[in-house]
């Protein structure tokens, strides 16, 4: 994926059920197109596939449940992840808990069939610890900013940019998102200049009146940077 980028995670969202999902991917891929902007998009999980297949940007998971090919009935793993066109997945996140030994396993079993991870967590010493296992980005999501109105990078940006030094001095290769809040191209870029690769985004995007307006400024904000 190439960096700085932006990633919409659509989570659970009414907005992005069914073909929902499929129309939101599609404004990002335009607005991707017009600006030239780095844009990913995480589906619901039924929705990975038919996303995938359909678009151009990089689609990942929200989620692996399992990364052994084992049967379990209603599991999706790593390899299932792969197969329906995804380049990587989420791990982690803040709806979403691992124990730090899972996440090790997932990250390095993502990384022996290629695909990406995103290891989500929720402040500086966690974002250490996940930063050790080597996975290709961290990103840092205060919880009780998710889902709000105001920007991580406004509330506490003293965070993000600890958050980045931090995940520098324990593993320099992988790269910092940071998301919560984020809103529009101002957030974008602060976020930028507190030292990461990008944010990781959904209501801002996903429940907006107009999302390819959001998205064109958060595209700006990228954009207006290199
Ligand atoms: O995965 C992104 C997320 O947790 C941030 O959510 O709604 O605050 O942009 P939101």
């Amino acid at each position: 994926m190439r960096t700085p980028m932006i990633i919409l995670n659509m989570k659970s969202y009414r907005e992005a059920e069914g073909k929902l999902s499929l129309v939101l991917a599609r404004t990002c891929e335009k607005v991707a197109l017009e600006t030239g902007a780095s844009i990913a998009v995480c589906p619901p999980m039924v929705e990975l596939s038919r996303v995938a297949l359909e678009v151009s940007i990089p689609v990942l998971a929200q989620n692996v449940d399992m990364w052994d090919a084992t049967v379990r009935t209603g599991s999706t793993s790593l390899g299932a992840v792969k197969n329906a066109g995804a380049i990587g997945t989420l791990v982690n996140h803040s709806e979403c808990r691992r124990l730090l030994s899972d996440i090790g396993h997932i990250v390095d079993s993502a990384r022996g069939m290629g695909l990406t991870t995103i290891v989500c967590t929720n402040n500086v010493a966690a974002s250490r610890a996940a930063a050790a296992l080597a996975p290709d980005m961290i990103a840092m999501e205060p919880p009780e900013l998710i889902g709000g109105d105001i920007s991580v990078t406004t509330a506490d940006p003293r965070i993000v940019e600890d958050t980045v030094r931090a995940v520098r001095e324990a593993a320099p290769g992988v790269m910092v998102l940071t998301g919560a809040g984020v809103k529009d191209g101002n957030d974008v870029r602060k976020a930028l200049e507190l030292g990461t690769v990008g944010v990781l985004l959904a209501s801002g995007v996903v429940k907006a009146k107009d999302p390819g307006k959001v998205l064109l400024s958060l595209a700006e904000g990228l954009v207006g940077r290199r």
